[in-house]
């Protein structure tokens, strides 16, 4: 494309990344001032837009002198909150949270959701299921009427990595769709896609070159299935299937566990759904 060209459509790219950046930063801050008290134990989730939550959950405790207590859902969360002093535990020390807090891939109308972008669903699902209170984070593209609308990367499945072959085909045969085992991609591909998908100015699709590093294994040292599902689906009732699959370890679903669900918005408001 002419310059030019490149040059815009380069510029409406980064203008939307930051707009999503600023409503991942409102949902967060929001999310963080309306539901963690002082004397609480507080979940904290993993991916991009926990590290907004992070910081102000740590610019709160500075300021207003607050005494809690952190429970991490992934080794990146563990690292965030030693990055902010602040007190780190775990589930033996506090086995029932005040609240968590965790973004999402996708998030339904009766707030069901797809986790697991990040590989934390494990972890993520049993921080939620031990918190009186469980609160999503997210900005608009996560904001949606039925699972499958926003997020087109599927449902992630935590296996036993003996398994995967096996439970892909069970998954696959059952609910329909596209299993597929996730892979880890080099930083030098993942590099090269970027400069190409600038110089095309146009999206470049991972799978049609090589340097996948073979699969992506969790904190827990398994693998992670992406079912790309082809219709909406009794998710509470997939959900348990699933997890009925031996090797199946745990699945992004999170069915009726959300609480509230707060939305950063384009035009800079904060929609919660409860
Ligand atoms: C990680 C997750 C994340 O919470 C989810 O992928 C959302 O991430 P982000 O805030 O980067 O959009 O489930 O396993």
């Amino acid at each position: 494309p002419p310059a030019s060209l490149t040059h815009v459509l380069r510029f409406s790219q980064s203008a939307a990344v930051n707009m999503a950046e600023e409503a991942k930063k409102l949902a967060a801050y929001s999310a963080v001032d309306n539901n963690v008290q002082n004397n609480q134990v507080v979940g904290v989730g993993s991916g991009s837009t926990i590290v907004y939550a992070v910081d102000r959950l740590a610019e709160r405790v500075r300021q207003e002198k607050l005494n809690i207590v952190c429970v991490p859902t992934s080794f990146q969360a563990r690292q965030l909150i030693l990055q902010h002093g602040l007190v780190l535990s775990d589930l033996e020390r506090h086995p029932e949270l005040d609240v968590a807090i965790d973004g999402a891939d996708e998030v339904d109308a009766e707030l069901t959701l797809i986790k697991g972008g990040g590989g934390c669903l494990t972890q993520e699902k049993i921080v939620a299921g031990n918190s009186k209170c469980f609160v999503v984070i997210a900005d608009y593209r996560k904001d949606s009427r039925a699972l499958g609308e926003q997020w087109k990367k599927g449902v992630p499945i935590e296996v036993i990595p003996m398994a995967y072959v096996p439970v892909s085909r069970v998954i696959a045969k059952r609910f329909g769709g596209e299993v597929n085992l996730r892979m880890a991609v080099s930083k030098a591909v993942k590099t090269r896609v970027r400069r190409r998908s600038r110089a095309f100015a146009a999206p470049f699709t991972l799978s049609v070159l090589s340097g996948l590093q073979g699969p992506v294994v969790t904190d827990n040292s398994n693998f992670i299935l992406d079912w790309k599902f082809e219709h909406i689906q009794n998710w509470s009732e997939v959900n348990t299937a699933i997890k009925m699959i031996p090797g199946v370890v745990e699945t992004g679903l999170f069915v009726n566990m959300a609480e509230r669900a707060y939305f950063g918005m384009e035009d800079g408001s904060v929609k919660v759904r409860k």
